[in-house]
């Protein structure tokens, strides 16, 4: 398994729509191993492939608690469906926009159909922080980041900063 690099924004990457998995085979499954050991390396709970650069419906996730076991999710070509008109409220962050938070609202409940790690058909029935990530994640298959729900300015403000970060050269003591 590899840590790979996690690609931040501003980036057009990020902005792509990824496409479906024709097939899992070692390549996918060597994807998803890499995905699950990156995002538990950066201590985030999701990860879409594109984000670290592969534009394929993938998503892996994990939202055991610190002091539970390790419950690793795979999600290959996830479709949501009878999304909740209840929604819920959660302070997201993302593992690609790098130290900003903001509440976002979502629908409460969804399901999803998707295959699993080993190309089984799954449907799983999401409900509160579950349902949240799914979608979270599933947009990130589209182009879209959670800045894209806050107000213009405030994703404008967001988005000078994290370039500007990227702009600054890299510090070394010597
Ligand atoms: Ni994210």
């Amino acid at each position: 398994m590899t840590i790979k690099t996690i690609i931040t924004e501003p980036n057009k990457i990020l902005r792509q729509k990824s496409l479906p998995v024709r097939e899992i085979g070692r390549e996918e499954q060597r994807l998803m191993d890499d995905m699950i050991e990156t995002m538990y390396d950066a201590k985030g709970i999701g990860l879409a492939a594109i984000q670290i650069g592969i534009p394929k419906r993938i998503i892996v996730m994990d939202i055991s608690k610190n002091d539970e076991k390790n419950n690793p999710m795979y999600f290959v070509n996830p479709i949501i469906k009878n999304k909740n008109s209840e929604t819920s409220t959660y302070e997201e962050g993302c593992l690609s926009v790098p130290n900003f938070f903001a509440e976002v609202d979502r629908p409460k409940k969804c399901d999803v159909d998707y295959l699993d790690y080993n190309g089984k058909k799954k449907i799983l029935k999401a409900e509160g922080l579950l349902a949240t990530c799914i979608q979270h994640e599933m947009d990130h298959l589209e182009g879209v980041l959670f800045i894209d729900y806050l107000s213009k300015l405030k994703k404008t403000m967001i988005v000078k900063k994290l370039s500007k970060k990227k702009d600054r050269p890299d510090r070394i003591i010597v």
